[in-house]
C-alpha cells in the first residue's frame, strides 16, 4: 500500500532558497555560505538528487544568477520567486506548473545535513502531510509542533507568534514537508500574511489541512541535530563543527589514526588505507587520497592530492595537487604546489617549493630550494638553496636534471636548461648552457687569494 503510493506518484523535489538570508550579514547568498568548504546548498541538492526525482526545483530570489552560476549542471529546474514573501510563497513558485497527483517534498537551502534515511521514511509514510521534527534541547527560533492532548499533528507555530506555553515545546519543525501538489495548491492559494512576519508560511499549511480532515502527521528525526539549519554565523559554525564529527567519526571506523580527533579538519572527501596516522593541526581538503601508513605531521595541510603508502610529511608542510608515487619524506615546513610528483625514497625538505616539478626515484632536496617547471630524474641531490630560474618576466622555461646528478648549493639554473646525467654542477653557479653528462660545471668568478698587504695587516691590529 505504502510502497503504491510512492511509485503511483512521481517525486518532485522543491528546494527553497530564495530567502534574503539577512541575518549571515554577507554580500553572498545565504544557500552559498560554504560548509567544509562546500555551498550549503550543494549538501541539499545531493540530498536530493539522492531520492531520484522527476525533477529538483530550486527557488531563487534576485541572487538567481549567483546561484545558476554556482550550480550550472543541467537537472536543476530553476523557478523565480521575485519577492521574499515567506516560505509559503516560495514553494508556490516551486510548484505552480505541477498536476495535482505529483508528490512534492519541499527542503529548505539553509539545511544541509538531514539524513537521508528520514527523507525515505517520510516519503514511505504515506500521510497526506508529513512534516520531518526534531527534539532539541534548544528550540529557540524554530516553529514548535503543536500536538493536541492525544498527542495528534494540529499546527506549526513560528517562533515569533508563539506564547510562552508553546515556546516550551522542544520538538520542532525541520521545514522538510511532503504533500500532494494538488493538495499544496489549494492550501498555499489560502494562506495570508497575518502573522508576526507578514509572510506567507508553508507552516500555516499544517492547520488548513487538519481543517480539511486530512491525514497530518509531525515524524520525529532519527538525528535531530543533523536537521538544524543555519540562519546566522553561529549557526554555520555549528553545522561545521557537527559535520566535521561525522567525518572523524567515519575515518576513525575506517581504521585512521586521529590522534586528536578534534583537531583534525575534513573539509573535502578522504579515502585512507590501513594505519594512517594523523596528528593535530591537520586540514584536509578537496580530493585526498592516503595510501597505508602515510602519516601527515602537525599542522600539515593536504588538498586535492595522492599520497602512496609510506609517505611520511612532517609538520607544517603544505601540500597542494601533490602525488607520491612510493614512500617518500616530506617537510617539515615544506610546499609543494601542483603538478609535483615525488618517487620512492625522494625527499624534500624543509623550506623547499616546488611547482610542476617531478623527483625520481631516491632524489633529495633537502633545503631551502625552488624547483619549478622541473624533471629530476633519480638519485639526484640538489644541494641547499638551488634556484630553478624558470620564469623569464614573461614565460616559463623547463629545467632538466639528469638521473645521478650533483647540483652544489646555492646555484642557479637559468631555464630552459639540461644538466646531464651524473654531471655535477659547482656550488655557486649561475647555469646557464646545457651541461653534457659526466661533466663538472663551474658557473662563477673563480676565487683569488692575495697576500695581505702591510696596511690591511695594521688597520686590522689596531681594531683588534
Ligand atoms: C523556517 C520555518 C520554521 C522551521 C525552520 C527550520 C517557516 C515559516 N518557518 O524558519 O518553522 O523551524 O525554518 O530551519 O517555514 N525562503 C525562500 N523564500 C522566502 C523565505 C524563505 O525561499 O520568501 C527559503 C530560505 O532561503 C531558506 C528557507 O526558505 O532556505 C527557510 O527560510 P528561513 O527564513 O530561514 O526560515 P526560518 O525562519 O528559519
Ligand atoms: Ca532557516
Amino acid at each position: 500500500m505504502i510502497s503504491q503510493t510512492i511509485s503511483r506518484d512521481p517525486l518532485h523535489i522543491v528546494i527553497l532558497a530564495a530567502g534574503a538570508g539577512k541575518r549571515m550579514r554577507s554580500n553572498w547568498p545565504k544557500v552559498l555560505q560554504p560548509l567544509a568548504g562546500r555551498p550549503l546548498l550543494a549538501y541539499v541538492i545531493d540530498r536530493a538528487r539522492a531520492l531520484a526525482p522527476a525533477s529538483i526545483r530550486i527557488v531563487h530570489g534576485p541572487a538567481g544568477v549567483q546561484l545558476c552560476a554556482a550550480f550550472p549542471e543541467p537537472d536543476l529546474i530553476w523557478c523565480e520567486q521575485p519577492e521574499p514573501h515567506g516560505t509559503g510563497d516560495a514553494v508556490r513558485a516551486g510548484i505552480a506548473d505541477l498536476p495535482a497527483a505529483a508528490r512534492v517534498l519541499v527542503l529548505y537551502g539553509d539545511t544541509p545535513l538531514t539524513p537521508a534515511t528520514d527523507l525515505e521514511s517520510m516519503l514511505a509514510a504515506g500521510a497526506d502531510l508529513a512534516v520531518l521534527s526534531a527534539e532539541l534541547d534548544d528550540a529557540a527560533g524554530y516553529g514548535r509542533i503543536v500536538r493536541d492532548d492525544r498527542g495528534r499533528f494540529r499546527a506549526i507555530v513560528e517562533e515569533r507568534d508563539a506564547d510562552a506555553e508553546i515556546r516550551a515545546i522542544r520538538e520542532v519543525n525541520t521545514g522538510v514537508m511532503t504533500a500532494a501538489a494538488g493538495d499544496f495548491h489549494r492550501w498555499l492559494a489560502a494562506l495570508t500574511r497575518d502573522n508576526a512576519q507578514g509572510e506567507y508560511l508553508l507552516t500555516d499549511c499544517i492547520a488548513l489541512a487538519g481543517g480539511e480532515g486530512k491525514q497530518v502527521i509531525a515524524l520525529p528525526s532519527s538525528a535531530p541535530l543533523d536537521c538544524l539549519g543555519a540562519n546566522d554565523r553561529a549557526e554555520l559554525a555549528r553545522l561545521e563543527r557537527r559535520l566535521q564529527q561525522h567525518r572523524r567519526t567515519a575515518a576513525l571506523a575506517a581504521g585512521v589514526t586521529l590522534i586528536d580527533p578534534e583537531r583534525v579538519e575534513i573539509r573535502g572527501r578522504l579515502e585512507a588505507g590501513r594505519d594512517v596516522v594523523i596528528d593535530c593541526g591537520v586540514i584536509l581538503e578537496g580530493e585526498v587520497r592516503l595510501g597505508d601508513e602515510v602519516s601527515l605531521g602537525a599542522g600539515v595541510i593536504v588538498r586535492d592530492s595522492t599520497l602512496a603508502a609510506g609517505t611520511a610529511v612532517e609538520p607544517y608542510s603544505v601540500l597542494d595537487g601533490v602525488q607520491t608515487t612510493g614512500p617518500c619524506r616530506i617537510g617539515p615546513f615544506a610546499r609543494l604546489r601542483p603538478g609535483t610528483v615525488l618517487a620512492a625514497g625522494s625527499r624534500v625538505g624543509n623550506f623547499v617549493e616546488t611547482k610542476k616539478a617531478r623527483l625520481g626515484e631516491g632524489s633529495k632536496a633537502g633545503h631551502l630550494s625552488y624547483l619549478g617547471d622541473a624533471e629530476i630524474g633519480p638519485g639526484v641531490n640538489i644541494g641547499a638553496g638551488t634556484i630553478t630560474c624558470n620564469y623569464d618576466g614573461r614565460n616559463k622555461h623547463p629545467t632538466a636534471i639528469g638521473a645521478g646528478a650533483f647540483i652544489g648549493s646555492n646555484s642557479a639554473l637559468v631555464a630552459p636548461v639540461a644538466i646531464g646525467a651524473d654531471s655535477l654542477v659547482g656550488a655557486g653557479s649561475v647555469i646557464t648552457e646545457d651541461v653534457p653528462a659526466g661533466s663538472l660545471a663551474l658557473g662563477r668568478g673563480r676565487q683569488v687569494n692575495r697576500p695581505r698587504r702591510q696596511n690591511d695587516k695594521k688597520t686590522k691590529q689596531k681594531g683588534a
